[in-house]
């Protein structure tokens, strides 16, 4: 993995050499105004880890690979695998390369910022990549209205036991960390449409609690306790397609998976996988391609010196007050009806999601 990137970067540097040699500028596609001449500086790259989610060690290196190696502009794309400390040993590896912009997904906000002041202090622009650091005081935020995301969740979670008939159903709820904001917009937006269901009791409100790290071997712990503890559990909002597995994971130990839906969030292969066997009951699809190509085209102009057009939005960094220019995409509810749009999209091939028992399931189900 970490020689594809390698080389990939090392091919990023050759098309900047060979543009820079014709004198050409892309800044029609990179959605920047003003113009530098020179050749583009270095764009340095920190994601969180391979563990929490199939996106950060699959599908975002591979489209950010993909859009900066389309503009010849060289990136050095690196994981930091969970561990803080790491996370900054990188940044001060990138800060002292050169890199003109730093883009990173940060493990928490604290660290996330120590590595944005340096950086800052060093003159080179940042982006937030998809997690907003907390009074980070970043120049960008690209990710999707996290809300929106939670909307989604509590809303398909409300539509499968609606179809279940369920009377009263116990939810119960397993956030992502509560050291990323996002799991705190994703809380936000689920329980904007859970509460007033508890309120009138149409619910009843189960157990509520955060998986420190989205640590998916947490998330079973932590939800085999709750269903010890309350036995009739009818629903689970999972926040993320990693937790719902391992919630699923349980209730199949329990010959309770398919009774009780659980939501998710990511369209992972294993999440449109348990959607397909009827054991989860929707996901969020969120195009890594469209975020991985607005946070390339931020980082492009600015490693142009050119100032971005494309940051249209803003979000409120609720920490600092101050508003952070954003680019703010829209997530999509999957349900198992829909799960061929993803293959129609792209993000994940039918080869992948249709392997042994999941080819008659593909089929029943239109994807083609
Ligand atoms: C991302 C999700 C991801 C989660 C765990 C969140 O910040 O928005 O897509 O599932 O982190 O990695």
């Amino acid at each position: 993995m970490r020689k594809g990137m390698f080389a990939l970067a090392a091919a990023g540097l050759l098309a900047t050499g060979s543009m820079a040699a014709c004198g050409s500028d892309s800044g029609g596609d990179s959605g920047s105004s003003g113009g530098g001449s020179a050749a583009p500086g270095k764009v340095g790259i920190i994601l969180p880890d391979t563990s929490s989610s199939q996106r950060w060690g699959t599908d975002d290196p591979k489209f950010l690979k993909a859009a900066f190696a389309a503009a010849g502009v060289e990136a050095d794309i690196q994981n930091a695998q969970g561990d803080k400390s790491q996370f900054q040993t990188i940044a001060d590896g990138m800060i002292s390369s050169g890199v003109k912009v730093l883009v990173i997904v940060n493990l928490d906000s604290g660290t996330g910022k120590a590595v944005l002041d340096k950086a800052k202090a060093a003159g080179i622009s940042t982006i937030d990549y998809d997690r907003l650091t907390l009074n980070g005081g970043a120049d960008y935020y690209v990710s999707f209205d996290n809300v929106k995301v939670g909307e989604l969740q509590g809303q398909g979670l409300v539509d499968c036991l609606t179809a279940n008939k369920a009377v009263k159903p116990i939810v119960a709820e397993l956030n992502g960390s509560p050291t990323d904001n996002n799991a705190t917009l994703f809380k936000q937006g689920y329980d904007s449409v859970l509460k007033p269901k508890y309120d009138d009791q149409t619910f009843t409100k189960g157990p509520d609690q955060s998986v420190p790290d989205w640590d998916n071997a947490q998330a079973g712990t932590i939800f085999e306790q709750m269903l010890t503890q309350n036995k009739n559990i009818k629903g689970v909002l999972a926040a993320n397609d990693g937790l719902g597995n391992a919630v699923i994971q349980v209730l199949k130990k329990n010959k309770l998976n398919g009774q009780v839906p659980v939501t998710g969030q990511d369209a992972t292969v294993q999440g449109l996988q348990n959607i397909l066997a009827g054991d989860q009951c929707m996901t969020v699809y969120k195009a890594i391609k469209q975020e991985a190509d607005a946070a390339a085209a931020l980082a492009i102009a600015l490693a142009k010196g050119e100032t971005p057009t494309t940051a249209t939005g803003t979000i409120k960094d609720t920490e600092s007050g101050k508003d952070v220019k954003s680019v703010l995409l829209t997530p999509k509810s999957i349900t198992k009806e829909t799960v061929k749009d993803v293959v129609a999209d792209g993000f994940v091939t039918k080869e992948a999601l249709c392997t042994g028992n999941f080819a008659k399931l593909c089929t029943d189900n239109g994807i083609s």
